[in-house]
């Protein structure tokens, strides 16, 4: 993947880097020229230190987490590599950046089990600089231990803040002290930084910030703050200067996408800022997530029935198929104004693609409870769906709920649902055998390189082989054959 990446830095960052480059003094306005300004300053720091050791200095950024850890790390990586580091796959690095994740116990963990293994690399590498950002950094407890029993961390930086990257990198290359700057609230969005794609045919783009719909078991909410949405004329101008780039597909983020324009001065909806990327020529793929089911409107379902660019996919988290553990989620829906709503949309576009997130073991979740959830699997027919064990999360309402689930009955409700689910999605996704579909092809296959790996607009994976390398392209693939969650196919 990493031969092809580029990074994205538009017009105008680069201008601002040539203003930058004839300012003393950083301006005190914090926004995008004052982090042109650290990124040169970084450099100069750097390009000493590469002539001191006579060699490149590397850097390795680890995500955890979800699309949008995904996207702020391509940030991430826009900043380190014009600031003068070469990315590198290994650990065994000059600067490594771990951008954490929480939403679930086991993420956490993770984190500090590959802390521990970094301080070999530290030892041979004095220079070494280690960081953590995400949302693990906005938890007090989290911080307090990193400050007391992890010492050997540079630096460490929370969600609100990571447009300040560069300034921070500066701080941390010229210091040895542990920098910790973790903000509690968002300032405003700063627009314009430059990132660093990990396809350059096909690019995340945040349309919105944070969440506030507080569902009960969630700690989201509590560590990205509260809901923010990017100007649309910002998030256009993103796009068409990704357009320009080379990229065909977008995948817009936010916790809640439906729930998009409130707040704004202007207010936009969802629905109205789909049908004005959709104007926009040279994307020929448009996709989206989270859909929060309550916020799904008409609109949208009828701007994406008419749509030629806008995925046959939606991902639409149910959580729980019981209506009573929906009411104590904090969820604003029903099991049946679900299955409503899943209806609507299968009738507008019957061959769309669902796809869900559910949580077994929820706080006082009955046996009966659970059978809700599996007919809710059963009656939708999900093309798949990611199921979670509950975790439970310092500071949610839920996790100070009285009857928590034992291990023992949550693992047989998680087997059982995760072998309804799979047997749903082996047969879903063998609906297409022996279709012609259009695939985008995104990269070569790693295990067999003379297949090219690609996916279809239902975000179906699919094989074929190929010399030529289309990446980045849409090709048209007969699915010849269905192997479970995955085609074997061949251009057509
Ligand atoms: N904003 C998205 C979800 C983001 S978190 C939405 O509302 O759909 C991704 C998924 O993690 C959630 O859909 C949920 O299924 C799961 N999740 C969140 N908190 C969890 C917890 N405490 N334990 C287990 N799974 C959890
Ligand atoms: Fe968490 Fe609910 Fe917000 Fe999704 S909508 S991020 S599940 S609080
Ligand atoms: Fe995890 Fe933060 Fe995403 S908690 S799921 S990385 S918003």
């Amino acid at each position: 993947m990493m031969g092809q990446s580029a990074v994205f830095e538009s017009e105008e960052f680069r201008e601002l880097t040539a203003i930058a480059r004839t300012m003393k003094e950083p301006p005190e306005e914090d926004g995008s020229l004052r982090q042109a300004w650290y990124i040169n300053r970084a450099r100069t720091v750097l390009s000493e230190r590469e002539k001191r050791l006579g060699r490149k200095l590397t850097f390795c950024v680890v995500t955890f987490g979800c699309q949008m850890n995904e996207r702020d790390s391509e940030k991430l990586r826009g900043v380190l590599k014009l600031a003068g580091y070469e990315e590198s796959e290994s650990e065994d690095a000059d600067f490594v950046l771990y951008n954490t994740c929480t939403v679930r116990e086991n993420a956490n963990i993770r984190v500090y089990g590959r802390l521990g293994s970094l301080t070999a690399y530290r030892k041979k590498n004095p220079d070494m600089r280690i960081a953590l950002c995400g949302c693990m950094m906005q938890e007090k407890e989290v911080v307090e231990k990193i400050r007391t029993s992890y010492r050997y961390v540079n630096l460490v930086f929370g969600t609100h803040n990571l447009h300040r990257f560069a300034e921070l990198l500066a701080a941390c290359l010229m210091s040895d002290e542990q920098i910790i700057d973790i903000a509690q609230q968002g300032s405003s969005i700063v627009e314009n930084l430059p990132a660093e794609r990990t396809y350059p045919f096909k690019s995340g783009v945040n349309i919105m910030y944070g969440c506030n719909n507080f569902c009960s078991y969630c700690i989201v909410p509590y560590v990205r703050g509260r809901e923010k949405s990017r100007e649309a004329k910002e998030i256009l101008r993103e796009i068409e200067q990704l357009a320009d780039d080379g990229v065909v597909e977008v995948m817009l983020l936010g916790q809640n996408v439906n729930s998009y324009g409130k707040g704004l001065e202007t207010p936009v909806s969802f629905a109205q800022l789909l049908s004005e990327i959709e104007k926009i020529d040279k994307i020929q793929r448009i996709r989206f997530m989270t859909s929060h089911p309550k916020d799904l409107s008409d609109d949208l379902i009828s701007v994406m029935a008419q749509s030629s660019k806008i995925c046959r996919h939606l991902h639409l988290p149910v959580q729980s198929g019981s209506s009573r553990l929906l009411k104590i989620m904090n969820r604003h829906y029903t099991k049946e104004s679900y299955i409503a709503l899943t209806k609507k949309l299968k009738e507008a576009m019957p061959d769309l693609s669902l796809t869900t997130d559910i949580i077994v073991g929820f706080p006082g979740e009955t046996e009966e409870d659970f059978l809700e959830t599996l007919d809710v699997v059963r009656q939708v027919q999900y093309d798949s769906a990611f199921t979670f064990i509950y975790s439970r999360r310092t500071g949610t309402p839920a996790a100070a709920m009285e009857d928590q689930i034992s291990e023992d009955v949550i693992r047989d409700r998680f087997d059982r649902l995760l072998k309804e689910v799979q047997q749903i999605g082996r047969a879903r996704s063998s609906r297409f055998e022996g279709q012609i579909l259009p695939v985008l092809a995104e990269s070569r296959n790693r295990q067999d390189p003379n297949l090219m790996t690609g996916r279809t607009s239902h975000n179906l994976v699919v094989h074929f082989p190929s010399k030529e390398d289309l990446s980045g392209s849409i090709v048209n693939v007969r699915l010849s054959e269905s192997c479970g969650f995955y085609y074997m196919g061949e251009r057509v």
